[in-house]
């Protein structure tokens, strides 16, 4: 099979199933990850031969999309902040706002000599590797109830080689932190089964539940517990960061606000959404 033979495959395979923007990129995915080739290279030589073994792989991912199987399981990566991330079934495939997030702490704390940070909810790690590697002598811990989770940001934090200190704790059943901080973070699980709905179901059938989901009746329930526990383990120049929901904002804001919260900035993310929270005693 050539490049090109490939490229009309994936197109009629996969066109009743996916919009073109999105075939575009799975084309340049494959092309880059399984074939370790670039669109220019495609563009020169259309013709070239695809090898026996890497055609098998194609073919299994082919498979997998038709099935709405996330590309980043079926390549076994995903790209985060310049960072090489393994995902699978346990850990949440790192969204683009959360990169957002990061990039307003970095904003904030790049100046902080040695800044203690503690990130709630792993996944895969993305939010404490990349911390960890962006701000010079970071001491970064995260928490994770899911043993897997946390066995997967243990491999991606040795692969990036990123000092990232890993406990295994159910935050919910926290009474107290450990330590005092700069930053504390999260990303929890936010969306309300109400939502479902409107979830695709490349994440609905593929991504860990216990990543995404929260009760109808108690949806800022880890935004509450948290902000508890921050209130008195932040330091006095620290700062509490949320990703959210972004129907909810304005609720987020209300319960900080209760809890003790002074300083609480609500801000939007790259698509005008309310994705965002900071806020400090
Ligand atoms: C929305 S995901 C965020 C993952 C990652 N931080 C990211 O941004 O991609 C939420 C994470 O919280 C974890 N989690 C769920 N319930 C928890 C609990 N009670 N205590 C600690 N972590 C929990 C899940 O296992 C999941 O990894």
């Amino acid at each position: 099979m050539t490049l090109l033979a490939f490229k009309q495959k994936l197109y009629t395979t996969l066109e009743s199933h996916y919009p073109k923007t999105e075939l575009d990129s799975f084309f340049k995915l494959i092309l880059e990850d399984i074939l370790e080739l670039s669109k220019i290279d495609f563009a020169l030589n259309p013709n070239m031969e695809v090898s026996g073994d890497s055609i098998s792989k194609i073919n299994k991912i082919l498979n997998g999309l038709s099935q709405h199987q996330p590309i980043q399981h079926l390549i076994g990566f995903t790209e985060f902040m310049d960072l090489k991330l393994e995902v699978n079934q346990h850990v949440l495939i790192p969204r683009p706002e959360t990169e957002e997030l990061i990039l307003w702490i970095l904003n904030d704390f790049s100046k902080t000599i040695s800044p203690n940070i503690l990130d709630i909810g792993t996944g895969s790690g993305c939010i404490p590797i990349a911390l960890s590697k962006k701000l010079e002598n970071a001491k970064v811990s995260t928490i994770d109830v899911s043993n897997k989770a946390i066995e997967t940001a243990k491999r991606n934090a040795t692969y990036n080689k990123a000092d990232v200190q890993f406990l295994h704790q159910d935050i919910l059943a926290t009474e107290k932190l450990t330590a005092t901080y700069d930053v504390i973070v999260s990303n929890p699980p936010y969306v309300r089964n109400l939502e479902k709905v409107e979830i695709e179901k490349n994440v609905l059938d593929y991504e860990p539940h216990l990543a995404l989901f929260v009760a109808d009746d108690d949806p800022l329930i880890f935004y509450k517990k948290i902000a508890e526990l921050a209130l008195i383990s932040l330091k006095p120049n620290g700062a509490l960061y949320y990703e959210i929901n972004q129907y909810l904002g304005k609720e987020t804001v209300e319960l900080l606000q209760n809890i003790g919260f002074k300083n609480i900035e609500l801000k939007k993310d790259v698509f005008g959404n309310h994705r965002m929270i900071k806020a400090s005693v």
